[in-house]
């Protein structure tokens, strides 16, 4: 076996430049799993061909599903024959890969078939904690096993379900969407009350594929059990505002820097990026151009500006959280930020707060790690150095945008774990500079 290469990262004047993103993780997962379950032949143009969504195709494939690809122009598009009568039991275990959301949206379609499946995952996956998913599945009447610790394989037994309505410990539209997915093959109506709102994209999905989801003015999101799904779509999936927050970063944090990016998701719940990066002193423009199948669309301007100090408040954290990171990142740059309440980071997919502190910090920025957060000052500029992105798709995107500002390279191991969520990150940074 070849040692592991380190990735370089060299230090930018500037980025400029106008691109599309990857398709959204979260959107590229729902339309598959909801067109595995609905009636009729579902295209889904501009699907994820990162690692986590391809893992879900293939879970798929491996409980029965038809699942096709072709290349357009450079984009995947998946067709997909919708199984509604039922998936096959699967030979073997169903490999989530490194994607959470796979293992976790999975158990809930899983749940109300009438078979026993394990879902296993790689290092990362098998350390993170399922008693969260299990547990409601398990009131609905499946018959879920874990390690003795909460951690997978997941076994689940499948069967008959009822509806509940249930609270989830932490807020995660992970949770949210397992238990919704469950509810549409339950008897009687499921009810999810969301602590604290997270990402809508199972409810937009749903609606799209003519299920009637309903969400009260208190928070509570409901289905009926019994939908039929409504196939026979094409979609299209928006670029993903999760993988945008990188390049954001790396244009609100140089100088004289502006990049534009096309046809990126504007859901509500996915943009609260932009409102601290202004807060921090970057120029943002949306500019909305239309809506994708319930899903808002547009153009994002992202422009160097000020350095100033951001505090992250522990409500703000559910619709951030994949963004933390990045935004790490920007206050190496200048001005700071202090990011409190988000303890959720260290079950990601590395312990994200001592990951991008230790790593942060081998580069030379001035940091703070709390046990639900951590603190960068950008009181000096980063060194660069050696660090490692710790199989973390976001970590190993973090440093390289945070490398961009250091006096010296970076080198970064294990980033090709970025095409988790991005593939060609590397490429599309190199492309930017300016
Ligand atoms: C996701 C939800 C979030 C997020 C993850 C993708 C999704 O997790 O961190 O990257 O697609 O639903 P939680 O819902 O567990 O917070």
């Amino acid at each position: 076996m070849s040692a592991p290469r380190a990735t370089l990262v060299r230090p930018a004047r500037h980025v400029r430049g106008t691109l599309r993103v990857p398709p959204d993780k979260s959107i590229s997962h729902r339309y598959a799993m909801l067109a595995a379950v609905a009636d009729g032949t579902t295209i889904i143009d501009r699907y994820s061909t990162g690692a986590d969504t391809l893992s879900t195709l293939a879970c798929l494939a491996q409980l029965g599903v038809a699942v096709r690809r072709e290349d357009v122009q450079g984009d995947a598009r998946v067709i997909i024959a919708g199984r509604p009568d039922g998936f096959t039991m699967p030979s073997a275990a169903l490999d989530c890969g490194n994607s959470g959301t796979t293992m976790r949206l999975l158990s809930g379609l899983l749940a109300a078939q009438p078979f026993t499946a394990t879902l296993t995952g790689d290092a990362s996956l098998s350390s993170r904690p399922m008693r969260r998913v299990a547990a409601p599945l398990m009131a609905m009447g499946a018959a879920v096993t874990l390690q003795e610790d909460g951690r997978p394989p997941l076994t689940i037994a499948g069967g008959p379900l009822h509806g509940i309505s249930h609270t989830p410990e932490v807020p995660s539209a992970q949770i949210k969407s397992a238990v919704l997915l469950a509810g549409l093959r339950a008897s009687g109506r499921t009810i999810v009350r969301e602590p604290a709102a997270t990402r809508d994209h199972t409810e937009r999905a749903l609606t799209a594929f003519g299920v009637a989801v309903t969400r009260s003015a208190d928070g509570d999101v409901v289905v009926e059990g019994g939908a039929r799904l409504h196939g026979g779509l094409t979609l299209r999936v928006p670029g993903d505002p999760s993988a945008t927050a990188f390049l954001a970063v790396a244009a609100a944090g140089l100088p004289d820097s502006v990049v534009d990016i096309e046809d990126v998701g504007l859901n509500p719940t996915r943009v609260a990026l932009f409102d601290v990066l202004r807060r921090a002193g970057a120029t943002v423009t949306t500019t909305p151009t239309g809506e994708w199948h319930g899903e808002p669309v547009g153009r994002v301007r992202i422009a160097t500006g000020g350095r100033h100090d951001v505090v992250v408040s522990p409500d703000e954290v559910p619709l951030l959280i994949d963004e933390l990171p990045a935004l790490a990142a920007l206050a190496t740059f200048g001005g700071s930020i202090v990011v409190r309440g988000a303890a959720e980071l260290r079950v990601k997919e590395s312990d994200r707060i001592s990951a991008l502190v230790s790593g942060l910090a081998a580069m030379g920025a001035d940091v703070d790690e709390f046990p639900d957060g951590f603190a960068v000052r950008g009181t000096r500029q980063l060194t660069g150095g050696t660090v490692d992105a710790r199989h973390d798709h976001r970590l190993a995107m973090t440093f390289a945008v945070a490398a961009l500002g250091a006096s010296h390279p970076t080198a970064i191991n294990g980033a090709e774990i970025a095409a988790v969520s991005f593939p060609r990150f590397f490429d599309v940074l190199d492309g930017l500079r300016a």
